[in-house]
């Protein structure tokens, strides 16, 4: 596989490890002790925050921003301009007025896993979990944790669908029994939750 590729006004934190074979575009900035694995993409003007840890495969559209300590898994893929946010109750001072700094508060970082999507323009929720092969539609705000293969839109992000590892939306053909029309994969809903493929 090929060293990683920079493009000469990125801003890449010499502490920061960066996987054979990935592509970080013009004006994305990489932290100290980032992360990213083999044949990631990280767009345009992308943030990566200090200590974001980044799997295999995973793209990052442009102007997207990722804050600590965020982790995502393995195929993720976040659209453009999305934001993970990472602090619940944001305030730039203290009550005196003095400036907080990074021990006044505790960051909570969102967690992607393995394969899922994020639309363009979604807005994560500190410390929110987006569950394996799940879609969050564009323009989404997730505030609650979304479950593996959810498919989830609005403000806030509720479950509209199911999704399979392809990414297209499942249809149930027996009551809690969802092929994919494109893989044929068959998956089972149990309280609110899929599991398979099988
Ligand atoms: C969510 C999504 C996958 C649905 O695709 P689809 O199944 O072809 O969607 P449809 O247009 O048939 O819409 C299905 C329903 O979801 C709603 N919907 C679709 N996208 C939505 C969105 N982004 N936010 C809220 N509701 C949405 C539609 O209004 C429709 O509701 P209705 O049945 O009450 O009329 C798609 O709209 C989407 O947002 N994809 C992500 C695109 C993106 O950001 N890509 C990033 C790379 S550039």
């Amino acid at each position: 596989m090929t060293e990683p590729r920079i493009a000469p006004t990125a801003d890449v934190d010499p502490s920061a490890q960066i996987g054979d074979g990935s592509m970080i575009w013009h004006l994305a900035q990489v932290r100290e002790d980032a992360v990213l694995g083999e044949e990631c993409i990280l767009g345009r003007g992308a943030y990566v925050g200090p200590g974001v840890r980044i799997g295999d495969r995973v793209k990052v559209q442009n102007y997207s921003l990722v804050y600590e300590p965020a982790v995502l898994e393995d195929g993720v893929f976040i659209g453009p301009a999305t934001v993970l946010t990472n602090d619940v109750f944001p305030r730039s001072t203290d009550v005196d007025g003095t400036l907080k700094r990074n021990d006044d508060w505790t960051a909570q970082g969102v967690v992607v896993r393995e394969g899922a999507s994020l639309g363009g323009r979604v807005v994560v929720v500190a410390g929110r979990t987006i569950g394996r092969y799940a879609l969050v539609a564009a323009g989404a705000v997730v505030n609650r944790d979304v479950p593996d293969f959810a498919l989830v839109a609005g403000v806030p992000a509720r479950r509209i669908g199911w999704v399979g590892r392809a990414g297209v939306t499942l249809q149930e053909e027996a009551q809690g029994r969802w092929r994919c029309p494109k893989t044929d994969e068959v998956y089972t809903e149990h309280d609110g939750h899929l599991s398979g493929p099988m």
